[in-house]
């Protein structure tokens, strides 16, 4: 289980983050923070795009921005998701296709998905718990 103070942390680099998302088309902002194996945090943010397609959420933004630097071992992530100008209002589970991104580097069973809430609250998931019976690198041997 990881440490309270470490998951504020997490929350504050998500929060920082979010600061820096571009959504211009959902007015939805997120932010993300990924906690590598050794102990490094590396944030994202969700960047729309005119075309729309070519947009990313904040999560992958992170795993795709740490697995090009050579990190593939993570922990935790933490994320903060709300509308636009808003401070954080709702609690933003990562979306389904960020689950799997996040399955393709972790054991799901030992990575904590921390979501950010209202009035500093938070909720904590194993990525197993968020998605049962994955699909993973196991199954093509
Ligand atoms: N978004 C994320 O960044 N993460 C999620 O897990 C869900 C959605 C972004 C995508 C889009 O820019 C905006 O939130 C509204 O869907």
């Amino acid at each position: 289980m990881i440490d309270e103070n470490l998951i504020r942390e997490l929350i504050t680099a998500a929060d920082e983050a979010r600061s820096r998302s571009y959504a211009p088309y959902s007015d939805y902002a997120v932010g993300a923070a990924l906690l590598t194996g050794d102990g490094r945090i590396i944030t994202g943010c969700n960047m729309e795009n005119a075309a729309f397609g070519p947009g990313i959420c904040a999560e992958r933004c992170a795993v795709y921005k740490a697995v090009s630097e050579g990190c593939r071992e993570f922990t935790a992530i933490a994320v903060a998701g709300s509308p636009v100008g808003e401070p954080i209002s709702q609690f933003a589970s990562p979306c389904g296709v960020c689950r799997q991104v996040m399955r393709e580097f972790t054991d799901p069973a030992d990575f904590s998905v921390i979501v950010a809430g209202p009035d500093g609250r938070y909720k904590v998931n194993t990525l197993e718990e968020l998605l049962p019976d994955s699909f993973g690198p196991d199954n093509l041997g």
